[in-house]
């Protein structure tokens, strides 16, 4: 059955805590178990549209399984099938899939790993389709890729989000404030939700429920009679006014999604203020939710991917993504992965149980 000797591993998109552990798990279980030799392509998928990549051992990857970030390093702006090249001093943009192709072929490498989010993984699906035995290991801190519970890297945003309302609560009742808190999560509402409700946020806001500032208001004003002066709002990058618009920080032309979101949190904070009176300030956590050691939940869901990633690489068929279904990490395949966005159902039980315990979304 074990008839490939080398595999690849890159890591896309914007890095995730817990992108060492998978990288470690994959070298680890490679060598120990398979006999098979890993090359690991430097700044994703340009590395293998360069041909800049090492050789990964077990000792380049001890010590690595709590650190944040990616000892390949990443990239989400480097697509094969559109690379940014420099033609007589203008940048244009090349499909080099083939050139990439060609430089595994040379290497000798069997299977690929490609550990990303949708972006990432669209693309090596894509790569799949010319051919290219491709294994895709679902990284997001936003948790939006459908075809697996939980991605790796949530669990770790959600923490630091839930710690800094912990801190935000603080001011918030000394003052008697409005603190708003903007968290990441693209047009999913996940971090949102969970930190909201590990934080005892009173309202969340999230792009799946569009919000009606009224209601609140409402909810601030309700706080205040019972005797609660000060309110505390987390809201998602992507949450959209009702019949208003996502709220667009810049453009990254090269990326899969262009659109950076940002600065929701500022403008409901200006509309607050006004509509309520009330004291209101903003904390955007921004690529702190990006950074730092990944929790142990994150440490043992990437492990668990990466050996699992290479019994994909391994056995196939070609191209599975590692998931995690209830409690059991499986195969399934490539396309379910990428084919569409996973978002909070808002009828769902984590919504019915944030609004029972009085959470408004603002709906
Ligand atoms: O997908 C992860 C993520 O952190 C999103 O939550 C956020 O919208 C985006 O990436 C930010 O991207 P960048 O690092 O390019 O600013």
């Amino acid at each position: 059955m074990n008839k490939i000797k080398r595999i690849g591993i890159l890591t896309g998109g914007g890095d995730a805590p817990g992108l060492n552990g998978v990288i470690r798990a994959v070298v680890k279980t490679a060598e120990n178990n398979y006999n098979l030799e890993v090359i690991g392509f430097l700044d994703g998928f340009k590395g293998m549209v360069t041909n800049n990549y090492r050789r990964l051992g077990k000792k380049d990857v001890s010590g690595i399984l709590h650190r944040g970030g990616t000892i390949l390093g990443t990239s989400n702006r480097d697509n094969p099938f559109r690379f940014a090249v420099e033609e007589n001093g203008n940048k244009v943009y090349r499909d080099v899939s083939d050139l990439a192709l060609q430089n595994l072929v040379a290497l000798g490498i069997d299977v690929l790993i490609v550990i990303g989010g949708d972006g990432t993984l669209a693309i090596a699906d894509e790569l799949s389709q010319k051919g290219l035995k491709v294994v895709g290991v679902p990284k997001t801190i936003d948790n939006d890729l459908s075809a697996t519970d939980v991605t790796f890297g949530f669990n770790t945003a959600v923490t630091t989000a839930t710690e800094a309302l912990d801190k935000l609560h603080t001011t918030a009742e000394s003052h008697h404030r409005v603190m708003i808190l903007e968290v990441m999560g693209r047009y999913g509402g996940w971090i949102a939700l969970h930190a909201g409700l590990a934080g005892g946020a009173d309202c969340i806001l999230i792009p799946e429920i569009p919000y009606d500032l009224k209601k609140v208001k409402e909810k601030i004003e309700a706080r205040r009679a019972a005797g609660k002066l000060f309110s505390i709002i987390v809201v998602a990058e992507g949450a959209i006014e009702k019949e208003g618009e996502l709220v667009v920080a810049h453009r990254v032309e090269e990326s899969t999604d262009p659109l950076r979101l940002g600065g929701v949190g500022a403008v409901i904070a200006d509309k607050l203020a006004t509509l309520t009176g009330l004291e209101t300030r903003v904390t955007v956590l921004g690529h702190l939710q990006r950074g730092g050691s990944p929790t142990c939940y994150d440490r043992i869901l990437s492990t668990r991917f990466g050996v699992k990633a290479v019994e994909l690489a391994v056995k196939g068929p070609w191209p599975q993504m590692v998931a995690l279904k209830g409690q059991e990490v499986i195969g399934v395949p490539m396309s379910h992965a990428v084919k569409e966005l996973h978002k909070v159902d808002p009828q769902g039980e984590l919504v019915k149980a944030a609004q029972a315990v009085g959470i408004s979304f603002g709906g």
